[in-house]
Formats: structure tokens, C-alpha cells, sequence
């Protein structure tokens, strides 16, 4: 499709149609960059023997597969004092915000869009019987599993797309994160409609929202249809995003799906947080072996 070419007028305000055919054309200098190198790339990052590998320590063979990796998005703790390198650091810009309960006590939790496991761990740490974290990038599992050898966690990833929930795959589930998901989505109504089919107790949702003062109070959506630019100066484009909403439009969803009792805990609008529960509540479980999860 041959996009219009709009001027560049005085406010190239967020979401002009030059702004988004620009983002269309960097998208595709950025596949064909990518395309240019795939015919020599692997998708698993192959790992360099390490000489003498039976006379490492444990820590040096964490330390070794960490350092095979090409990107670590967050910061996890491995062992005590040594972190995972990932530029995202969720203890400090996101834990305190996103209302994670402190006490998981003999809850199934499941963790959407996982990436390497830290909320994971953490609602292991507070106490969770059971945590299952899924992701539709088979890298972020591939890390993941790094980081629960090395924690010795029973936190367990799948390779698994939100919209593939169900509870005859994973069972159902006391407490659900999903935490910066949500705009990475084409389908997001349909995604909180699956993430209701699993959910038996409560919800905590974190994603990004716009807020104009002109529709705050009137649920909105703005689609980015080839990506967004972000950062102070628009300095990072990030083309796997697809829809922001304001608040408005996040309580109005929820609702709609049928969880209850909405409640924003942070709204500052970033990090912007809610939590929900489902009308009637009951103890998560294990998927029913007897209901034949493989039809
Ligand atoms: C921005 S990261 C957020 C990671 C983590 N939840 C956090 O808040 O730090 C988004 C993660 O969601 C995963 N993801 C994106 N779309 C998904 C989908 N449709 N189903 C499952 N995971 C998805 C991505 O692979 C990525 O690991």
C-alpha cells in the first residue's frame, strides 16, 4: 500500500498520518536490515562451550550462559549480589507501583508476558503455591529458565499467547498479573476476555494510557498502527506497539469483560495500574486432566 505523504505541518502533534507513515517506512528498513542478516542467523542464541566446564562452579556456569546472551530486558536477581544485565530494572521502577499483594500464601499465580521471570519470582517469593508465567517470545522463555536454574525456582514458563489461555491448558488461577502486555496487542478486548476464562480470584493490570483533558472522562483508544515513538525526544520507536487507551477506557474494557470491584492504584499515568476481581471468587486449580486438555 502506497501511503499518503502529508506535510509536515507546525504541531506534528503524536499520530499524525506523516507521523505514522513515517513509522511504516522505518518498520520496513528496519525488516529488511534484519532480512539482509537471517539467512546466517539462529533464533537460539547458540552457547560457547566453556573450556573445562565440569570444574566451573556453579556460579561461573550461570555467569558463563548470562553472558551468552545477546539482551536481557530485566534486572533479576540470579544469586545473591549478581543480576542479570537487563536495562529495565523492576525493583526499583516497577514493584513498588504495581500493587503486587505481599502475602501470596497458598495462591496460583500466573504472570503474563513474563519476559525473564521477575514478577514470577517475586510472587514465588511471597509465598505463591504455585507460579506459572507464559510468553509468546520463545526468548524471553529461553531466559526465563536461565534465571530459575540459577534461583533454583519452581516458577515455571511456557511458550504461550495470551489469547491461548483456557482453563483446560493451565488450569485457573487465584491472582493474575498483567503487566505491560497490554499495548503490545492487537486483540486487547479479546486478551481480557481469555485472561476472565483462567482468572478465578483477582486481577492486577499495568499498562501505558494517554490522558487529554478534552476526553478524560470518555473512554479512548488511539491506534498506532506501525508503532510508537517514545522517550523525551521520541528517541525510541518500539514497532510492536499497537493501542494506548486512558484510563477511562481501561476501567470501561475491564467492565465490560465482567471483572468487578475496578480499582486504579497507580495513575500517574505511568506507571498506570488497576486491580479487579472476578464476581465470584473461587480457589485456583490445576488444569483437569480428565477433560482431555489435548481436544
Ligand atoms: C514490556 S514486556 C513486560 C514484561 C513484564 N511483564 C514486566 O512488566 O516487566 C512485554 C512482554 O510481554 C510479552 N508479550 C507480548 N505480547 C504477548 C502476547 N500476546 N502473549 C504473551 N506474551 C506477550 C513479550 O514477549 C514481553 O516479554
Amino acid at each position: 500500500m502506497r501511503l499518503p505523504r502529508l506535510k509536515r505541518g507546525s504541531s506534528p502533534a503524536p499520530q499524525t498520518q506523516w507521523e505514522w507513515s513515517e513509522l511504516a517506512r522505518r518498520k520496513q528498513r528496519m525488516s529488511e536490515d534484519f532480512r539482509a542478516g537471517a539467512g546466517s542467523a539462529t533464533l537460539v542464541q547458540p552457547i560457547p562451550p566453556a573450556p573445562n566446564h565440569l570444574e566451573l562452579s556453579v556460579a561461573d556456569w550461570i555467569r558463563h550462559q548470562v553472558e551468552s546472551e545477546r539482551y536481557w530486558f530485566q534486572k533479576v536477581e540470579l544469586f545473591p549480589g549478581y543480576f542479570s544485565p537487563g536495562w529495565d530494572d523492576p525493583a526499583q521502577n516497577k514493584l513498588p507501583y504495581y500493587g503486587l499483594p505481599d502475602d501470596l500464601t497458598g495462591m496460583r499465580v500466573l504472570d503474563i508476558g513474563c519476559a525473564e521471570g521477575f514478577f514470577s519470582f517475586e510472587a514465588e517469593r511471597r509465598g505463591a503455591r504455585e507460579v506459572i508465567g507464559i510468553d509468546s517470545f520463545s526468548d524471553s522463555v529461553r531466559r526465563f529458565n536461565i534465571a530459575k536454574e540459577a534461583r533454583q525456582s519452581n516458577a515455571t514458563a511456557f511458550l504461550m499467547n495470551v489469547y491461548d489461555l483456557e482453563p483446560k491448558r493451565l488450569g485457573t488461577f487465584d491472582l493474575v498479573l498483567f503487566y505491560g502486555v497490554f499495548y503490545h496487542l492487537k486483540h486487547p478486548q479479546l486478551a481480557l476476555e481469555r485472561i476472565l476464562s483462567i482468572c478465578t480470584g483477582e486481577l492486577r493490570f499495568q499498562t501505558h494510557v494517554f490522558e487529554e483533558p478534552a476526553v478524560k472522562d470518555v473512554p479512548s483508544a488511539r491506534f498506532y498502527p506501525h508503532g510508537m515513538l517514545s522517550g523525551p525526544q521520541g528517541e525510541h520507536f518500539d514497532p510492536t506497539v499497537f493501542w494506548l487507551f486512558n484510563s477511562a477506557c481501561c476501567v470501561g474494557m475491564l467492565d465490560h469483560v465482567g471483572f468487578t470491584d475496578l480499582e486504579i492504584v497507580s495513575s500517574n499515568p505511568h506507571p498506570f495500574v488497576m486491580r479487579a476481581r472476578v464476581p465470584e471468587p473461587s480457589p485456583g486449580t490445576p488444569p483437569d486432566q480428565t477433560q482431555s486438555p489435548w481436544c
